[in-house]
């Protein structure tokens, strides 16, 4: 075990931090995509409901974990329930971090190919051809040699930043990129409603029509509401065991799903009022972003500029989820196994740089799970989104209400709220509640496979 744990050196610095884990790709690449498929205001809507309900009360439950332990997840489900097989669920925290870090790399990697190529002109030749922007995605993405490239240049930068510890890696990267990050979206905001035609995208992101919700679009919401705070793998147990007791969580939790929130709907925004001013269709789903959005930019006055700053943005809201997926396993070697930090950085590094590769191969002519009618991509997002998050934020919940106690969460996370006298059935009535809830997509999803 180490003996001095580094901290956070403000109150600011951890919540930039952790926005940054929860700002990520779900924000501005899946939550327009599905909005756009699933109607629009009536899927936000639902969505918002389902961050307050599930999402706000695991991060609590996640954050008062970790701050109260000072471990990492598996370390800290131990000590809590003073039994070792409580590891598990913080163990399987720690192999979800790998799975997604495998294939959010990959997708990071291509962030940094698409500013490259904006900045460049690559766009010129898309302009208003949805059919020349696929190929050259598809030409891209599903080459054996380029994305491999910008993944390891991608996966390098999280394991340098990682490597320079809490402090002066996590936070002091994160005190730059968040603020830059919001400054970006604004200005792409201000330049998407500023564009003629630009209302009727307002119109589709905020204006519910209930008859296009359907029941697959409310179990997307709830399981993204899950995704989009980075929560079921013990993230937030992470960075909350580098906060000092005594600060409010409450407040603390409120600002990152604050900020989560407000981030995805900037860029439903940016990026509906730009689709709905050419007249293309929002329901694009996963292809909105690197395939639709690249033919927008030629079209639009200062396309040249706006192009490589949207996906520079892309690209920085996923650095800074890349290292605190990083962080979850680099915490594990160095609490339990002793490790140096360096060592756990570089090694882990090294293997999902390796895994990364199979999962760009996949989307080629390589795919290690072909036999099964499946890409090791699909597998890896599928397999975590779907089942392992909801179950550890199940978990989470269970352990909290069963194991931890209410009474001793109640402490770490209200305790400068209502001067202390939060009602012991309220908590438990809304942890219970979050349960049953992602108890419910879990279901689902299997219901969906094997009915
Ligand atoms: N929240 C991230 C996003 O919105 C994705 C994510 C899911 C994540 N789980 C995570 C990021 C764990 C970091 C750690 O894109």
């Amino acid at each position: 075990m180490n003996s001095i744990r580094e901290h956070w050196g403000s109150r600011t610095g951890f919540i930039l931090a952790a926005a940054g884990s929860a700002v990520g790709l779900g924000n501005i690449w899946k939550y327009p995509s599905m909005a756009g498929q699933h109607g629009g205001a009536a899927f936000t809507l639902v969505y918002l409901l389902c961050i307050l309900i599930v999402g706000l009360p695991i991060l609590l439950a996640e954050l008062a974990i970790g701050r109260k332990t000072q471990l990492n997840p598996v370390g800290a489900f131990k000590q809590l329930a003073s039994n070792p097989r409580w590891g598990w669920v913080g163990l399987m925290g720690v192999a979800s971090a790998f799975m997604i870090l495998s294939f959010y790399s990959v997708v990071g990697g291509w962030t940094l190919k698409y500013t490259f190529s904006a900045l460049f002109g690559g766009f010129n030749q898309l302009a208003a051809d949805n059919t020349a922007s696929a190929e050259y995605f598809a030409s891209f993405h599903t080459s054996p040699f380029a994305p491999l490239f910008w993944h390891f240049l991608f996966l390098g930068m999280c394991v340098f930043i990682i490597g320079r510890g809490v402090r002066s890696g996590i936070e002091q990267w994160s005190k730059v990129l968040m603020p830059l990050l919001l400054v970006i979206l604004v200005i792409l905001v201000i330049r998407g409603i500023t564009l003629d035609g630009a209302k009727a995208g307002l119109d589709f992101l905020f204006k519910p029509r209930w008859s296009d919700l359907d029941a697959s679009g409310i179990v997307l919401a709830l399981g993204h509401s899950f995704f989009t705070i980075s929560l079921g793998m013990g993230t937030m147990i992470t960075y909350g065991s580098y906060l000092r007791s005594g600060s409010d969580l409450l407040k603390a939790g409120l600002w990152v799903v604050f900020l989560d929130t407000l981030i995805a709907l900037l860029a439903g925004v940016a990026i509906f009022t730009a689709v709905f001013a050419q007249g293309q269709n929002p329901a694009e789903g996963p292809g909105l972003i690197f395939i639709v959005l690249p033919t927008l930019f030629p079209n639009i006055p200062g396309g040249a500029i706006f192009a490589p700053l949207f996906f520079f943005l892309l690209f920085v809201a996923a650095l800074t989820s890349g290292i605190s997926i990083l962080e979850v396993v680099t915490a594990y070697y160095i609490d339990e196994k002793g490790w140096s930090r360096r060592r756990a950085t570089y090694l882990f590094g090294a293997i999902t740089g390796v895994s990364g590769a199979l999962v760009s191969l996949s989307l080629g002519d390589f795919n290690i799970l072909a036999p099964f009618g499946i890409t090791y991509m699909d597998f890896l997002d599928g397999a975590t989104s779907k089942y392992m998050l909801p179950l550890g934020g199940l978990l989470t919940a269970i352990f909290v209400i069963t194991k931890w106690g209410i009474p001793n969460f109640s402490r770490e996370v209200f305790s400068m709220t209502l001067g202390g006298r939060v009602p012991e059935s309220v908590v438990t009535l809304i942890l219970t509640v979050s349960g049953i809830v992602v108890a419910y997509i879990i279901l689902k999803e299997m219901v969906e496979i094997f009915i």
